[in-house]
């Protein structure tokens, strides 16, 4: 459930109609919803009510926003981040460093040292090279780093191949089969507190299943660990829930994963982990965009809209689809492709797709843009850079703003020598 509905013929976010902020911002433009942001956050919490001690750190690389940052912030969310960079956006947010998990295959030396001064709460080690790392240097600091141990459970998430993360021959975490041996040497490095484990086998997954799975496997290796003397207090189980992007599409909700973590994990006397992402973001934002001009096609018109592959890359990288509406619908339907401006054919966001009859100048949305949108936007082809708006209630303000290819170049140089 999101708050952008019509009123009167025309598309709103909460009580604001887009046609206001596209005349004030220009197109394209995501438009985020507080009220959303807030109600998936609380409906993810609640499904984990029943759990007796959790932490929920939101993975910033969905939406690293520092105003939706700053919402999530104040529902007691951390955050989970992959660089230094979201490290300082959870932190201007007002997210405390001991909410703040980094997890991710390539922590520099810098970043590490970085994260260890602002006092972060946990690392999540995806190799034994980066733990020993990691404990020399914060032993030099005087300090001592708490950390899990990535493990890679070798599950077939099901989901998109380039989202996939827990099989074996995906780059993340360590071999199950050689966790425990390796939890053992990192347990006993002076600079080190070895607290838990973490899995993430990836995202957008549309069913329990191999969650499940990968749960039931940790439960095992975190027995295996205590047994051989080590202790455990956290285990961190990722993110990954999907969430529908088309009509019809069913997903499990946050009450049926909170209900399946709490009969697996019952026995594990943990603090449990979660790093949602786009079960939090992913609906509450849209891409709005202005029609060019509608093309002739041979088979279907192709109806070319000002945001493109650059704006929002996911159905060029994952043949992802996101529903198309016009803000002002005149209730005639079309079948059309929906293209970009951008110069190769893999900026297309759909192709032969049944959608609200659109003409040149008219506004229209994509749906289910708040989860690794904005966040992956580019300047490919010397384009802005797209700008945010937050929305709450029937007052909005530009949370980014736009960034003109002007500005971009103004921060090229030619040096003297190319004459
Ligand atoms: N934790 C880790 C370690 C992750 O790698 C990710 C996502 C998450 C949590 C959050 O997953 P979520 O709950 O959002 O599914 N750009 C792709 C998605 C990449 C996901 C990368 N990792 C897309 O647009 O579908």
């Amino acid at each position: 459930m999101d708050h952008f509905a019509y009123k009167a013929g025309v598309l709103h976010a909460e009580d604001v109609p887009l046609p206001a902020i596209a005349a004030e911002v220009g197109t394209p433009v995501y438009v985020y919803s507080r009220a959303t942001l807030t109600r998936h956050a609380r409906v993810f919490l609640d499904g984990l009510a029943a759990l007796p001690s959790k932490h929920v750190a939101f993975a910033v690389k969905s939406n690293p926003n520092v105003a939706v940052l700053r919402v999530l912030a104040r529902e007691g969310l951390g955050a989970d981040v992959v660089s230094a960079g979201e490290m300082d956006r959870a932190l201007a947010a007002g997210m405390p460093a001991r909410g703040i998990v980094f997890s991710g295959v390539g922590k520099t030396l810098a970043e590490m040292r970085r994260a260890l001064e602002a006092g972060i709460g946990q690392f999540n080690l995806e190799s034994e090279e980066e733990g020993v790392e990691l404990a020399r240097l914060a032993a030099s600091m005087g300090l001592v780093a708490s950390a899990a141990l990535r493990v890679n459970p070798d599950v077939d998430a099901g989901t998109h191949g380039k989202i996939s993360t827990g099989k074996a021959e995906n780059k993340f975490g360590v071999p199950y089969d050689r966790a425990a041996g390796i939890y053992g040497r990192l347990a006993v490095l002076p600079g080190l507190e070895m607290r838990g484990l973490a899995v993430h086998i990836g995202s957008q997954l549309a069913s329990l299943a191999p969650l499940e799975a990968a749960f039931v496997k940790m439960g095992e290796l975190m027995r295996a660990i205590r047994a051989g003397g080590d202790a455990i207090t956290h285990m961190d189980l990722g993110g990954g829930v999907g969430v529908p992007y088309k009509a019809g599409e069913v997903f499990p909700t946050p009450a049926e994963y909170g209900a399946m973590v709490a009969r697996v994990t019952a026995d594990w006397g943990v603090t449990l982990m979660f790093e949602p992402g786009r079960v939090i973001s992913g609906n509450s934002g849209v891409l709005v965009t202005e029609v060019v001009r509608v093309k002739e096609g041979v088979s279907a018109p192709f109806v070319v809209v000002d945001a493109a592959m650059n704006d929002l890359a996911r159905p060029a990288l994952y043949d992802a689809w996101h529903d198309f509406l016009a803000v002002v619908p005149n209730g005639a339907r079309m079948v059309a492709n929906i293209v970009g401006p951008i110069c190769e054919t893999s900026d297309t966001f759909a192709m032969g797709r049944e959608i609200d009859a659109v003409g040149p100048g008219d506004l229209a949305v994509f749906r289910t843009a708040g989860a690794y949108g904005a966040t992956m936007a580019n300047t490919y082809n010397s384009r802005s850079l797209v700008p945010e708006v937050m929305v709450d209630g029937d007052r909005w303000a530009v949370v980014a703003e736009r960034i003109d290819p002007a500005t971009i170049l103004a921060a090229e140089h030619v040096p003297d020598w190319l004459g």
